[in-house]
């Protein structure tokens, strides 16, 4: 597949190299051309002018810092339709650094603020929960992935994705249940911030 990342970041750097290993030609771009070139260079990937990648993109990843998502989807003319029909992989974590209280309003998802600032893109929210090192260094037996999307043919593009660089998906639900999503990865966050391992406060059922 043609992916493009948006972000030129830790985030996208490690999801360009695992996405790269696994065949797929994978699209560089960010607001820095100088911080897409090295995460290029870093990743085995391509980088690309912001408007261009995602022209040809078969899936697009949004890598940025949460406060700059309105940005960089504006800069790729998202809110004119440049994503539409196109599967838009939310990985965002809405949350201050370290604390994992959610910033977005009650009820809300940032993944449902993604879908509002690129109408007809598919937004699927995944890949939040795990550290980007995950991606780059698969476990055996493979994490467990749930994702969240409203149309059957993007999730199972994002899916195959998640294969590829060694989860298991699993459909959690439609778009409407990404705050629940979200809020696991707080917690999660709030817990290892603490020093505690967040596997040991879920019950084995
Ligand atoms: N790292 C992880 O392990 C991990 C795991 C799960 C989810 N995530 C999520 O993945 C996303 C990226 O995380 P990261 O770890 O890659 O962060 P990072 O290394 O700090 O990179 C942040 C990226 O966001 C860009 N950015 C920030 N504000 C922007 C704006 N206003 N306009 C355009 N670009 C902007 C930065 O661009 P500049 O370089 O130009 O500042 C950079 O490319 C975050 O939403 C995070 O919650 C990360």
């Amino acid at each position: 597949m043609r992916i493009a990342i948006l972000g030129t970041g830790t985030f996208a750097t490690a999801l360009a190299t695992g996405w790269t290993r696994a065949g797929h030609d994978v699209n560089i771009g960010g607001r820095s051309p100088q911080r897409a070139a090295a995460a290029a260079e870093a990743s085995g990937a391509h980088y690309g002018p912001l408007p261009d990648i995602v022209k040809d993109a078969d899936a697009v990843l949004l890598s940025v810092r949460w406060e700059g998502i309105a940005d960089i989807l504006t800069a790729v003319g998202a809110p004119d339709g440049s994503l539409t029909g196109k599967p838009l992989i939310d990985p965002t974590n809405a949350v201050d650094h370290g604390i994992g209280v959610l910033r977005t309003d009650p009820g809300r998802a940032i993944a449902q603020r993604v879908a509002e600032l690129a109408p007809g893109a598919h937004v699927v929210k995944a890949l939040h929960l795990f550290p980007s090192t995950r991606w780059t260094a698969p476990t055996s037996p493979p994490v467990t992935v749930p994702i969240c999307g409203d149309d059957p043919a993007p999730l199972q593009t994002v899916s195959s994705l998640i294969r590829d660089i060694g989860g298991t998906p699993v459909v959690f639900g439609g778009l409407d249940r990404a705050r629940q999503l979200e809020e696991v990865a707080g917690f999660v966050i709030t817990l290892a911030f603490a020093g505690i391992n967040p596997q040991l406060a879920i019950p084995a059922v």
